[in-house]
């Protein structure tokens, strides 16, 4: 297995370019099930998780040609409406195809995801919504078994915003019969970009992005070619590194308008932040940061997904800071590998204290899901001419584009170092 050695204590300086955003693609790739026809993917990045719901795909019937950054998505005769728990288990989010299958071949066979390192994450709202519209569900041997001849429109109230759980209805709901409303549904920009897809292949939605969002069923919908938006948490992942190494990054194509809450934060503790062209420059000073606290949420709330990146630059901040994760009970996995580089963090509950101690130290230390290992990385940025090594990079790998050759385009002294596979 890979890993990548940090040489910290170097301060980032320069321009990086953010690639397309994970968490959209993957709904858009399980949305082609919809349709016939070829559909064309642009501003795919180059991850794992890609190549996951590429097989995914493949397995299905599909055929799916990668070349990130784009993917083409061809639409076969047949179909095998079955995801099996191998291809389930290494990426939570192949579940979204279970509502296009659904949809669109009136029955599916999806593992059940099963917990994962953040949290247990049920999919009881996923299966509550499509049993709204009409589908037959039975969960047998680990697996969801769903069926129904054809889906139909429904008024459905989540109990809580679920990002991929919303994606699912949506797509189930634009190939039902009748109008659909999801209330309560989640706002993040990814759920957005798939109603923009939705509506380029012929669906009616209104509202995505939204609480409230109303889909009006089709009877077929056509493939489509899309360019994928920015990825918002890489763009949030160089912003921090930035900050926490006193640097000055023009961080290209960031989505400043879905970053609010990492730009008012990072603006709190005394980053500069300024629109620059199509991207965002991120100016630090060596001295230090102030504390500030934090409370994770769904969208337009501070994201969990950047939760343990800002942790790190509280390590090294000024004062006290209360970071408090609301989204995933066990999401401060990093906190003991931080420990280890001399942090002084406690956790109750759900809630991390962070004493800023000004300055960490490079260890071994190993990465437990994809955002810990972003703070990893940023946390051995930090460490002043130590050396960090960072294993099980391929969480890293599942969510970050050649972050090591990004890092070190910024001037960071790091490298991937192969190991046996
Ligand atoms: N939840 C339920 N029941 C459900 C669905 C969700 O109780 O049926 C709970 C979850 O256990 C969690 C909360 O609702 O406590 C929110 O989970 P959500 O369903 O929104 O998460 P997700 O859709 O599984 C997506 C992202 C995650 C991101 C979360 C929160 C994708 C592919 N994944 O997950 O991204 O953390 O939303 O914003 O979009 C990542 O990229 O590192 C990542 C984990």
């Amino acid at each position: 297995m890979d890993a990548i050695r940090i040489r910290g204590g170097k301060r980032l300086v320069g321009t990086v370019e953010v690639s397309g955003a994970k968490n959209a693609a993957l709904p858009i790739l399980s949305a082609t099930l919809l349709s016939d026809g070829e559909s064309l993917l642009r501003n795919v990045p180059a991850l794992r998780d890609i190549d996951t719901m590429a097989a995914m795909l493949r397995f299905l019937g599909r055929e799916c040609v990668v070349d990130a950054p784009r993917v083409v998505v061809h639409a076969g005769s047949q179909v095998n409406p079955e995801a099996p728990y191998e291809l389930v288990k290494q990426m939570r989010a192949s579940v979204l195809v279970l509502g296009p299958l659904l949809a669109r071949f009136g029955r599916a066979k999806v593992s059940l995801p099963g917990g994962c390192a953040i949290g247990a994450r049920p999919i009881d709202q996923h299966l509550k919504g499509l049993e709204a519209m009409g589908a037959k569900i039975r969960l047998v041997h680990g697996y969801v078994e769903a069926e129904c001849a054809r889906l139909k429109g429904a008024e459905i109230c989540f109990d809580l915003p679920t990002v991929t759980g919303t994606e699912n209805l949506m797509m189930a709901a634009a190939l039902a019969k009748g109008r659909t409303t999801l209330v309560n549904a989640a706002r993040e920009p990814e759920v957005e970009e798939l109603g923009r897809v939705l509506n380029k292949m012929g669906a009616r939605i209104d509202g995505a992005g939204t609480d409230v969002i109303h889909i009006e069923g089709r009877d077929e919908l056509l493939p489509f070619d899309h360019a994928i938006i920015a990825d918002r948490i890489e763009a949030g992942t160089f912003m921090v590194a930035a900050a926490a190494t006193g640097g000055d990054v023009l961080v290209l194509h960031a989505p400043l308008e879905n970053l609010e809450p990492v730009v008012v934060k990072l603006r709190m503790a005394g980053v500069q932040i300024s629109r620059e062209g199509d991207g965002v420059r991120v100016v630090a000073e060596r001295r230090r940061l102030r504390s500030v606290n934090v409370t994770t949420a769904p969208h337009p709330g501070f994201p969990t997904d950047m939760q343990a990146q800002f942790m790190v630059l509280m390590c090294i901040a000024e004062g006290e800071s209360v970071i408090t994760e609301t989204i995933f009970e066990n999401r401060f996995m990093h906190v003991p590998e931080l420990t280890r580089m001399g942090a002084d963090i406690s956790v109750r509950g759900n809630t991390a204290i962070v004493n800023g101690v000004g300055k960490l130290s490079g260890a071994s230390v190993m990465a437990t899901d994809l955002r810990a290992s972003a703070s990893l990385v940023i946390a051995g940025l930090v460490a002043e001419e130590d050396e960090t090594e960072l294993r099980r990079v391929y969480h890293l790998d599942r969510g970050y584009e050649r972050i090591e050759k990004k890092l070190a385009g910024l001037g960071a002294d790091v490298v991937r170092v192969k190991g046996p596979s």
